[in-house]
């Protein structure tokens, strides 16, 4: 089943006289429970894209339609609503707040949840919260959950990322670069969790890279190049992120 289905989608910007598109004509449908790549060099329009999916960013042009509501229009509050409920977002250098713990920088997402409140277009009474500790178990940290960011190692942190990202129950997690700042044996690791998650948990996920060889986990390579899809391909038999070589 069709999760978001993007619609001659586009991001211009106006930088003086010019403009330009960042992603032009993005026409694409996204599943329930796929693991999909975005796969691009730098520059290739990959993160306007996600930011899009996201509702970090809203496009210029098209429509968005996530699980039948048509989001492209949406004013900041909406838009803020839309990712209280359904976005999980995970990024190349964390963004943890230093000052929180581990634990606290999860718990966070309890709250974000709970101000939207109960009247949001997005409560259909299914999606429970996890538990911090629940969503910090199970990106394997029990341990270390009181510890600060500047305690934990780049893996750790990227890990608790990924927990505080889950924590919300979200429809669609969405990693920007997840292992670009990490060596590769925890890269790999963080994209095995992100495998997992996918495969075995049914979320969807989609993640940004510009390293071709963490595209080979995935169901789903979308290649992007000057800020449009260049190419849409599903793969029969993913590997392991374990077993990949980069
Ligand atoms: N906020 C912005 N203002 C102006 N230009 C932007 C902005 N965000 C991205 N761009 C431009 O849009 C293009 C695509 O950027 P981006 O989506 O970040 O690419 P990628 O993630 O694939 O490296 C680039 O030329 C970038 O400079
Ligand atoms: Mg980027």
């Amino acid at each position: 089943m069709s999760l978001i289905e993007l619609k001659h989608i586009s991001r211009s910007y106006t930088m003086g006289e010019r403009s330009f598109y960042a992603v032009f004509d993005i026409n694409l449908n996204l599943n329930e429970g796929e693991f999909a790549v975005i796969l691009g060099p730098s520059g290739a329009g990959k993160s306007t894209l996600l930011n899009l999916l996201g509702g970090m960013d809203s496009p210029t042009e098209g429509e968005l339609v996530f699980d039948g509501e048509n989001i492209a229009g949406y004013n900041d509050n909406q838009l803020t609503d839309y990712r209280a409920w359904n976005v999980g977002v995970v990024f190349q250098f964390y963004n943890l707040i230093p000052t929180l713990t581990a634990y606290e920088n999860v718990a966070l997402m309890k709250d974000v949840r709970a101000n939207s409140g109960k009247k949001s277009v997005w409560n259909k009474g299914y999606v429970e919260v996890m538990h911090p500790e629940d969503a910090i178990a199970r990106v394997g940290l029990s341990e270390r959950m009181h510890h600060f960011p500047s305690q934990l190692s780049g893996g750790e942190q990227q890990r608790i990322s990924i927990a505080r990202a889950i924590a919300k129950n979200p429809r669609l997690l969405l990693c920007d670069e997840p292992t670009g700042a990490l060596d590769t044996n925890t890269g790999r690791e963080i994209l095995k969790l992100l495998q997992d998650l996918s495969h075995r948990e049914g979320r969807t996920v989609v993640m940004v890279t510009h390293n071709s060889a963490c595209a080979e986990i995935a169901d789903r390579v979308i290649k992007v190049k000057n800020s449009r899809i260049k190419s849409d391909e599903w793969i029969e038999n993913p590997k392991d992120a374990m077993d990949i070589l980069w």
